[in-house]
């Protein structure tokens, strides 16, 4: 049906080729449940899709789960605003890991809420600086981006379509597509829900 090959297709566009862990989840639906997921959260947290898909991405949380942490995403999820914390997780096997969490709402072409992102990055214990490392490189790729090309980042990593981005910059479609596009290339970003990463990890 053309309907879910569209769907589908813009699903598969924002993951499915991405080196990160990411998960997108459907919160028109009861407990916001995970609707697609990548071959790296697989690899990442050790469950077969059949046991991520339809379930709320809180399976990941433990015992030793941080409850203020676990609320910073909540309210992001509330306020339809992107978030980033470093929370204890586990996997299948029930080896805890420190996870770089982005949780991240996306927008349909009428503006109202459709899914949210989610994109996992396990921070390794004995190198406490990987995050912060993470974080500067994204400064420094963000910085050399054109102010145009920011402009239309900073409103991708908002969960804006091309279609909106345009609407709110002022600029046709076609040009916000050649920015996105070259944006994209200058971050060495697979995807979509990478651009919103690095975006969210420069602070933009
Ligand atoms: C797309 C998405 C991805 C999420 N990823 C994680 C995650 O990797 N780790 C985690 O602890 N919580 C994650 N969460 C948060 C939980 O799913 C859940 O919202 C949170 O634990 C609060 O749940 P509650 O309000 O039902 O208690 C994610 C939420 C969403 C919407």
């Amino acid at each position: 049906m053309v309907v879910i090959d569209r769907a589908q297709k813009r699903l598969d566009a924002l993951i499915a080729n991405s080196p990160i862990a990411s998960v997108i989840s459907d919160p028109r639906q009861k407990d916001n449940p995970i609707i697609a997921c990548n071959a790296a959260f697989i690899e990442l947290t050790g469950y077969r899709e059949d046991e991520i898909i339809g379930r709320n991405c809180k399976f990941l949380a433990g015992p030793a789960t941080e409850p203020w942490l676990t609320e910073t995403i909540r309210s992001g999820v509330k306020r339809h605003s992107p978030v980033l914390v470093e929370i204890l997780n586990y996997k299948r096997d029930g080896t805890p890991f420190r996870n770089a969490v982005l949780v991240a709402p996306m927008f349909d072409e009428e503006g109202e809420l459709e899914f949210f992102l989610g994109s996992q990055v396990e921070l390794e214990p004995d190198a406490p600086a990987t995050h912060a490392n993470r974080r500067m490189a994204a400064a420094m790729a963000v910085k050399a981006l054109s102010k145009r090309q920011r402009q239309v980042l900073a409103e991708m990593a908002l969960g804006h379509l091309n279609k909106q981005i345009a609407h709110r910059l002022g600029l046709s479609e076609q040009t916000v597509k050649m920015h996105r596009a070259l944006l994209m290339d200058r971050l060495g970003a697979t995807t979509t829900a990478d651009a919103i990463r690095i975006a969210v990890e420069a602070g933009l």
